[in-house]
């Protein structure tokens, strides 16, 4: 099966960094195709954490091609800055790292305008992570977006920046009383990363039509997770781009008819970063509990991220919008301390039960869980890398959620160490 689409199917930061770069090591090309440095993927090398947030989970590995697709929106100093550290540990990105020649880049005024939009009383706070996301995808639906090959040619670059930048210099003045700063001091910035963009920068379509042809092993990561799709998400409290698995045909320029393979990551609870909506969001000790013992807080902005039950109505509707046929379990020792863990397996909306994730988020926003209860188990699983080694109430646990969702699990993780993982199935 070479081409494969793993997806997040809760909030975000479900362990999609850590999965990927175990996929890898079967992968020979691993593809980014939505979502830009919002997020923020994590990934244990030699004992040492590392956050990728624009380049793929795949650069580790030495002999892996990464390609950022056109569906990626991308800050050049964040890319900068990303290059730069991977350098400084040694991954050397020489012939292996594409940058589509289509992705929209990230403006500063894309920043202060998302900033600008998120601190002002006209508009509902979303949380964002402030990277200028929204306003960048915003741009390139407009159609006034700059992308990685108008740095080829400097003057026309420069007329489009400055069109961008007169307009934007109004709007922050009128809408947000932001001064943005002088336009040479900008283009000129700009211009420092002209050398970085055009040294990466490919035809991301011809690039995985080739690999594809040549029958190699394909995954696309998906940044993000279901209910962040800026369709089918819990809009508006969502990113701006399809984080869910359509997103990587788009992204990339990979006919839908060439997916053989979709998985999904899911946390063995729920946690969510940013405003909106959260049937399952645990307010007391035991939310506090999973913050803490799951170091819950944001990989991209160190927020503490929300907390709550493992939620099915959640999983189900990511199971059926991806066609998700098999699924990473992370974090299960996060369980380890509790008496019950429960799994939060439909909703009750105004005396009914509805099992379905409801279209509305009034109704959302009005749903209250209901639950089947497990028995704790009270014992460490971190680290177990053989099934039968955990807890029995572990096991019933991980078996009950199979059940639940009907589909089986590719991998159970343990632990944020490559090695901390019971392996169950190869994903290609
Ligand atoms: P992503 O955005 O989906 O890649 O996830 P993040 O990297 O933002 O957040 C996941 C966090 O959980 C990171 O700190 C990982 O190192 C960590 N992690 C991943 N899998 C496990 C696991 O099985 N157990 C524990 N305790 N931590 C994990
Ligand atoms: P990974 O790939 C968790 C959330 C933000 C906010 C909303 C909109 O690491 O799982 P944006 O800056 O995109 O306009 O913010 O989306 N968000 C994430 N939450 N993980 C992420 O990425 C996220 N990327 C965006 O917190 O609620
Ligand atoms: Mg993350």
């Amino acid at each position: 099966m070479p081409v494969a689409v793993v997806v997040g199917m809760q909030w975000g930061d479900e362990g999609k960094g850590k999965v990927v770069d175990l996929f890898s090591r079967e992968a020979d090309v691993v593809a980014r195709y939505s979502g830009g440095n919002n997020a923020g993927h994590t990934i244990y090398q030699d004992g040492k954490p590392y956050v990728l947030h624009l380049i793929p989970s795949g650069i580790f590995h030495p002999d892996k091609l990464c390609v950022i697709g056109n569906g990626v929106v991308v800050d050049p100093s964040a890319l900068a800055e990303e290059i730069a550290m991977l350098e400084k540990a040694g991954v050397s990105l020489e012939n292996r790292l594409s940058l589509s020649d289509r992705a929209n880049i990230i403006m500063p005024y894309h920043c202060l305008s998302d900033r600008g939009r998120e601190s002002s009383s006209q508009f509902k706070k979303i949380g964002t992570t402030g990277r200028g996301i929204g306003p960048t995808y915003a741009d390139k639906m407009a159609r006034a977006g700059i992308r990685t090959a108008d740095f080829v040619d400097t003057d026309r670059l420069r007329e489009k920046f400055l069109a961008n930048y007169e307009e934007k210099k109004k709007v922050l003045k009128h809408l947000y009383g932001h001064e943005i700063p002088e336009f040479s001091q900008l283009f000129d910035d700009l211009l420092g990363y002209r050398e970085i963009l055009l040294k990466y920068m490919g035809d991301s379509h011809a690039v995985m039509k080739r690999q594809i042809a040549e029958n190699k092993n394909v995954l696309c990561e998906g940044a993000q997770g279901v209910m962040l799709d800026v369709d089918h998400g819990t809009y508006p409290y969502v990113t701006s781009s399809n984080s869910t698995a359509g997103g990587a045909c788009t992204g990339l320029g990979i006919p839908p008819t060439k997916i053989d393979r979709v998985a999904g990551v899911i946390k063995a609870y729920t946690t969510r970063v940013g405003e909106g909506p959260f049937p399952t969001e645990l307010l007391d000790a035991d939310g506090e509990q999973l913050r803490k013992d799951g170091h819950e807080f944001g990989s991209t902005t160190g927020r503490p991220r929300r907390c709550g039950w493992f939620d099915a109505v959640v999983a189900r509707y990511a199971i059926e919008l991806n066609g998700i046929d098999a699924i990473a379990l992370t974090k299960i020792d996060v369980l380890d301390n509790f008496d019950v863990v429960k799994v939060c397996t439909g909703y009750r909306h105004n005396g009914k039960i509805i099992e379905e994730m409801p279209p509305s988020l009034d109704v959302l926003e009005n749903c209250e869980p209901v639950y089947k209860e497990f028995k704790g188990w009270r014992e460490k699983t971190s680290g177990v890398e053989d099934f039968q080694k955990l807890p029995d109430n572990a096991k019933r646990y991980i078996d009950g959620l199979r059940e639940i969702l009907g589909v089986g699990f590719l991998m159970i993780s343990t632990g944020p160490q490559a090695q901390e993982t019971i392996c169950l199935e190869k994903l290609f």
